[in-house]
């Protein structure tokens, strides 16, 4: 099996609601990090969906005086908008309701029945209607609220069938283990090893509450639990157990699941041993992101704070809002969300900074050298130096990518562009061009300026797809940002002397307080 394939998932969101800001940033991580690879030469494999059954969606169908799959049905199509808007590059979609997906839910649990992990039991426990999990006493305060949502959870008791989970606690602390990166960033590691080490239970995996769910095979009464319904995604999307199941023998050994902090234990405790339970290594990575206040506060339809992507994109650009949402906090811990941050980052990194570093280098290659790319002339020491510093740019920003910090990478690649910015003041070339014994001097520093935005377009291109086309049709170079591997990033010189660059258009203009 090649090394070179990726595969990455979102979680798949509930539609019980629209999209928000969350689950933008979720899946604008996740294509982010596909496009990294891609460009990189992997052959990556993008999958994402809606979860569609369960208690939630039931009520918000009751809710809303709709069948849960007529609610489901207009609520997904939103989902896939936003997919789009996004500019996200994905390969799958899939709706927990699908046919395809149902019948795959169905064999993982009977190929865990076969392992003679299920058995038949009585469920009593304090129980999240809205997160539909049960939670144990000492996992509860006093007040016996939801420690995911703070809601108030009742005592429920039901028939249920049980997935022997315990079985498998002491492999799956081997495995977090032996596995440094199975549980990302290293500082989640500890609450899921500590909660492993209280002692797993036994999971409660059908309900027999609600009919909205697919039937347990052989006992119709029963449901699967949502959560195991949903977790199967990851490889229904992929073809398991179908006729064609070529992708998930391609992919799986190198999935990476992106999400959010509050869904860590499903994906690195139930999952892992649900997949040793029908004979699949757990996924590589888990990566948990963190959550976004808007201005300081919880985002929630009661303040009225929720962000809506499609307006924030329709008024800001996808590129900015790609760039703002990964720039702006260290990736894995909380951040704030506030238009004065986002039009601050507008203005200074994205207009100033790299959009004048394009428009006044290519300004020059136009206004003296009628728009043909000079000759790259003899390096001096400040080339020199900016050869290096795009080497050891290169480096860190793979460095930055192998840990998933996206801010890590930005800030990085603006330093960069702080230098580019600082050599056009130093060295003069509106000075070089009054001299005509400076003719070749000034095309060295022009072509080294435009060889180095041809680096950055590179650079920028996972966060800013639509930016890095637009920087490389101005420099008339192939849209297509595809290196042979890592390596190539750090190469120089490539640019071609003696053709013409392209029309020069803004690349994101300042946004003016109104
Ligand atoms: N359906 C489950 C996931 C099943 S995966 C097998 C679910 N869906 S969700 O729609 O509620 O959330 C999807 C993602 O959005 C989660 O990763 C969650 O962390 C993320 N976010 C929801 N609100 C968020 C913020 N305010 N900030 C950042 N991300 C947040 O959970």
């Amino acid at each position: 099996m090649s090394e070179r394939n990726f595969y990455i998932t979102t979680p798949i969101y509930y539609v019980n609601d629209v999209p928000h800001i969350g689950h933008t940033y979720t899946s604008i991580a996740v294509d982010t990090l596909a496009r990294y690879k891609k460009m990189c030469g992997y052959d990556a494999f993008m999958l994402t969906g809606t979860d569609e059954h369960g208690q939630k969606i039931a009520n918000a169908a009751e809710t809303t005086g709709l069948k849960p799959i007529e609610l489901a049905d207009k609520v997904n199509v939103h989902f896939r908008n936003l997919i789009k808007t996004i500019n996200a590059d994905i390969k799958g979609f899939v709706r927990t309701t699908d046919e395809r997906h149902a019948d795959v839910v169905q064999a993982v649990f009977k190929k865990m029945q076969d392992a003679g992990d299920i058995y038949l039991g009585e469920y009593e426990g304090w129980y999240c209607t809205p997160c539909e999990a049960f939670w144990t006493e000492t996992q509860l305060g006093e007040e016996h609220l939801c420690p995911d949502c703070g809601g108030k959870t009742i005592m429920a008791k039901e028939p249920t069938y049980f997935f022997k989970m315990s079985k498998y606690q002491d492999r799956l602390l081997k495995h977090i283990e032996d596995n440094p990166r199975f549980i990302m960033p290293e500082y989640r590691k500890n609450e899921v090893v500590s909660f492993i080490k209280e002692g797993l239970k036994d999971l409660s995996v059908s309900r027999t509450s609600l009919t909205w769910g697919v039937p347990v095979p052989g006992n119709e009464k029963h449901v699967i639990y949502v959560w195991i319904d949903a977790l199967i995604s990851y490889i229904s999307g992929l073809g398991y157990s179908m006729a064609d199941d070529k992708d998930f023998n391609k992919y799986w050994s190198s999935a990476f699941h992106m999400v959010g902090k509050d869904i860590v234990r499903f994906h690195t405790v139930y999952w892992p041993t649900m997949l040793m339970s029908i004979g699949i290594e757990p996924p590589k990575t888990v990566f948990a992101h963190g959550w976004w206040t808007v201005e300081g506060k919880k985002m929630s339809k009661r303040l009225g704070n929720v962000v809506e992507p499609f307006k924030l994109i329709e008024d800001y650009g996808v590129d900015a809002v790609r760039y703002f949402l990964l720039r702006e906090v260290s990736f894995g811990l909380d951040g704030d969300f506030s238009f004065k941050a986002l039009k601050g980052r507008i203005n200074s990194d994205l207009a100033n900074d790299l959009g004048n570093l394009l428009s006044r280098s290519l300004g020059m290659v136009n206004r003296y050298f009628g728009g043909i790319l000079p000759d790259a002339g003899e390096a001096t020491a400040p080339e020199r130096e900016i050869q290096k510093l795009i080497a050891d740019t290169a480096r860190e920003y793979h460095e930055h990518f192998n840990e998933v910090a996206f801010n890590k990478v930005l800030t990085s690649v603006w330093a960069l562009i702080g230098r580019l910015n600082k050599y056009v003041d130093e060295m003069q070339p509106w000075v070089l061009a009054k001299d005509e014994s400076k003719h070749a001097r000034l095309g060295t520093v022009l072509y080294t300026l435009a060889d180095s935005l041809r680096v950055l377009s590179h650079m920028v291109s996972p966060f800013m797809p639509d930016s890095a086309v637009k920087m490389r049709r101005q420099l008339n170079i192939s849209e297509n940002v595809a290196l042979a591997d890592e390596q190539a990033l750090a190469e120089t010189g490539l640019l071609k002397s003696g053709v013409k660059i392209g029309e020069l258009v803004a690349l994101f203009p300042r946004i003016e307080d109104k």
